[in-house]
């Protein structure tokens, strides 16, 4: 396959009459970490929503591996293996943690790395805690558990939505210690990120977006801390 693994091309979504992506373009290439950065409400997660088809698309709106996705439900998306770590993680809470790890596994029914054994090895605190519930864990610990549960579908693409969000800067630390094994397992890797500094360390590549248009982009070492100020809050006028 040549060109980008993913891309949206012309990329609108709506809330009903509430229009917040105005179309966007980004691409993500196979084994690439893109970062997308943005303040709040300049929508970050409706971007992964309509990659994820959670939100439904135009046609030719989103391309994977060659083919047309944007119509496609969110199930048959994960099915071809794009699976969302969702914001707030979102485990469900009467199921231990071993149980929401498992959920995971039915998304996709693809042979690959990643199983409890090395869901477990990446994050071996859960190990230790496999039997309780999911929710009785740490902010971080229940992070962990939602990538692992994304993880378990061995996704081609991973979508991570706020890792950071609520997360103390050493727990964030080990959260993102997981990122070089997830990519040499093969997955390609998009983080949403408001922590400008933590997505500059992790990206090959970054968009800033800014009320529902892509206002930067480039690796990380061509763009200025100016040119982020601006294209993140927008240039004072
Ligand atoms: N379910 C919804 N119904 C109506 N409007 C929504 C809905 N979800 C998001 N929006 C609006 O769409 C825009 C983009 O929201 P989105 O959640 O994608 O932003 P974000 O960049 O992820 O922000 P945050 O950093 O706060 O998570 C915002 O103006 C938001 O208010
Ligand atoms: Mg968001």
């Amino acid at each position: 396959m040549t060109g980008p693994l993913l891309q949206t091309h012309a990329l609108r979504a709506h809330y009903g009459d509430f229009q917040a992506l105005f179309g966007v373009d980004i691409a993500l290439s196979q084994g690439e970490t893109v970062a997308i950065i943005g303040a709040n409400g300049a929508g970050k997660t409706t971007l992964l929503r309509s990659i994820a088809g959670v939100l439904r698309n135009e046609p030719g709106a989103v391309r994977f591996d060659g083919a047309d996705i944007g119509a496609l439900a969110a199930d048959a998306v994960v099915k071809l293996g794009l699976t969302m770590v969702p914001e707030g993680r979102r485990l469900f809470p009467s199921l231990s943690v071993e149980e929401n790890l498992l959920i995971g596994a039915q998304g996709r029914k693809a042979p690959g790395y990643w199983t409890l054994k090395t869901v477990y090895a990446l994050f071996p605190i859960l190990a230790e805690k496999r039997r309780v519930p999911g929710t009785s864990l740490s902010g971080g610990q229940q992070q962990m558990v939602a990538i692992g549960r994304a993880l378990m579908s061995n996704p081609r693409v991973l979508l991570c939505d706020e890792l950071s969000l609520g997360l103390a800067p050493v727990v964030i630390r080990d959260i993102y210690a997981a990122l070089p094994q997830i990519r040499d397992s093969g997955a390609s890797v998009i983080v949403v990120e408001q922590d400008i500094g933590q997505a500059m360390k992790v990206a090959d590549r970054v968009y800033c977006l800014m009320e529902g248009r892509v206002t930067l982009s480039g690796p990380p070492a061509d763009l200025s801390r100016d040119a982020i100020h601006d294209a993140y809050f927008g240039t004072a006028a």
